[in-house]
């Protein structure tokens, strides 16, 4: 059986994020979005909230799960049977950066790292563009699933609060 893991940060998962996670599904038997939950990073959203939010929106993908992990990638897919890390490319901005991973994550354990283009209607959309543009009230609904959509304004108006309390 083929496994791959779809990881990121997905703080909070976009609409790009799960056009790769379906095509993802489509090329391997199972599937894993592995979110990491390094502490030592300030996030939006709590790694228990970023994990529900990936169940919701993953619950369409019949062969499709998630979990959490801390400490390296390359660890992960060793200890739970995983032949592949897939990952989404953009622009040629992002390869730099992945192609680097891609090969250091190779050099630890011999982990394969698969690129899909990411889809072109999708290809300006990240995590945090988006955080970015709603925190300055611009409408980003349409990069987001819904539910995401209104967690996000209703933490953005939470921070707002308190940072004026
Ligand atoms: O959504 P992001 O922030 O681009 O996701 C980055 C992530 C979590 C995939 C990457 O930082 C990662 O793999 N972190 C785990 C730690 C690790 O393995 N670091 C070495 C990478 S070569």
């Amino acid at each position: 059986m083929s496994r791959a893991v779809c990881p990121g940060s997905f703080d909070p998962v976009t609409h790009g994020h799960l056009d790769i996670v379906r095509r993802a599904s489509r090329l391997f038997d199972e599937v894993v979005v592995a979110i990491g939950v390094n502490k030592s990073k300030s996030r939006l959203f709590e790694p228990d909230e970023r994990i529900a939010m990936l169940e919701r929106a993953c619950a369409p993908f019949d062969n499709v799960r998630v979990d959490g992990f801390t400490g390296l990638l390359t660890t992960y897919c060793a200890e739970h049977d995983v032949q592949a890390i897939v990952k989404g490319l953009r622009a040629v901005s992002d390869f730099d950066y992945e192609l680097q991973m891609a090969q250091m994550n190779d050099s630890l354990t011999g982990v394969d790292t698969v690129f899909l283009p990411t889809s072109p209607e999708f290809s300006f959309v990240s995590s945090s563009l988006v955080k970015e543009v709603a925190t300055f009230g611009g409408d980003v609904s349409a990069f987001v699933p819904d539910f995401v959509h209104t967690a996000l304004l209703e933490r953005l108006a939470a921070r707002r609060k308190a940072g004026e309390a």
